[in-house]
């Protein structure tokens, strides 16, 4: 891996991620999961069920994504860099921030990174409770389906806040 730019495979495998988060953002404005005792109709029955499928899928290509990030040390410490050096080069991009300048990208340790971490983190969750909820739940006014719309919120944020960046350090020609 050339060590400031990304391979082809996480490339592929972070658009397929972040397209399929976009579609499950916007589909949980129609859906409606089926419940004993309400009716749905077939629009929102059948946009769950778009839910349900896409989730799976994103679910396995963030599994894969993690395996990816896992064998090579130089993407673990980019996700995540919990340790002295990682906390160091975090606080040196906080002073480049502070001088109003951009950190530079790509698979470096520092506070992209940090942040990239967290939102991959918030997805995973999203796959975990989802899928577990796909197989095993029928009440969907239980714990697995409020910790599912829990963690939706930091997804909305992180997707929000990371395109943004996305666009902005883009604009500022220093992105991938
Ligand atoms: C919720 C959806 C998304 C998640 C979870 C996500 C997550 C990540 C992660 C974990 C990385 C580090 C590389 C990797 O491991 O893949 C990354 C990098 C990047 N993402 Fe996303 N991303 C999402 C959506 C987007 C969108 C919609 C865009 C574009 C508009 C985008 C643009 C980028 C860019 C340009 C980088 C490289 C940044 C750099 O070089 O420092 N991402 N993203
Ligand atoms: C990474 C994949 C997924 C993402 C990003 C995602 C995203 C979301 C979002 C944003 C909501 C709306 C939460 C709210 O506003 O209350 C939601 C609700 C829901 N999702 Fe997913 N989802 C994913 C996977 C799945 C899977 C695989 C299933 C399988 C059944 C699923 C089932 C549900 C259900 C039942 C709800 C309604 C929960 C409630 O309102 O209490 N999701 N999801």
């Amino acid at each position: 891996m050339n060590k400031n730019r990304w391979d082809t495979v996480i490339r592929i495998l972070h658009y397929l991620m972040a397209i399929g988060v976009f579609f499950q953002l916007i589909l949980s404005f129609f859906m409606q999961p089926p419940q004993a005792g309400t009716s749905e109709t077939l629009f929102q029955l059948t946009t769950y069920s778009f839910h349900r499928w896409i989730g799976i899928f994103v679910f396995f290509i963030v599994l894969l994504h993690l395996f990816w990030v896992i064998r090579s040390r130089d993407y673990r410490s980019h996700l995540f860099p919990y340790s002295r050096q990682g906390f160091y080069k975090i606080k040196e991009d906080i002073k480049t921030l502070l001088h109003l300048q951009l950190p530079e990208t790509g698979p470096r340790q520092g506070i992209g990174g940090l942040f990239h971490g967290l939102g991959f983190l918030a997805v995973l969750g999203m796959g975990l409770t989802g899928t577990f909820i796909f197989f095993f739940v029928k009440n969907f006014y239980s714990f697995f389906p409020s910790l599912h719309s829990f963690i939706s919120y930091f997804v909305w944020v992180y997707f929000i806040g990371h395109t943004l960046m996305a666009c902005f350090h883009r604009f500022m020609k220093k992105s991938w």
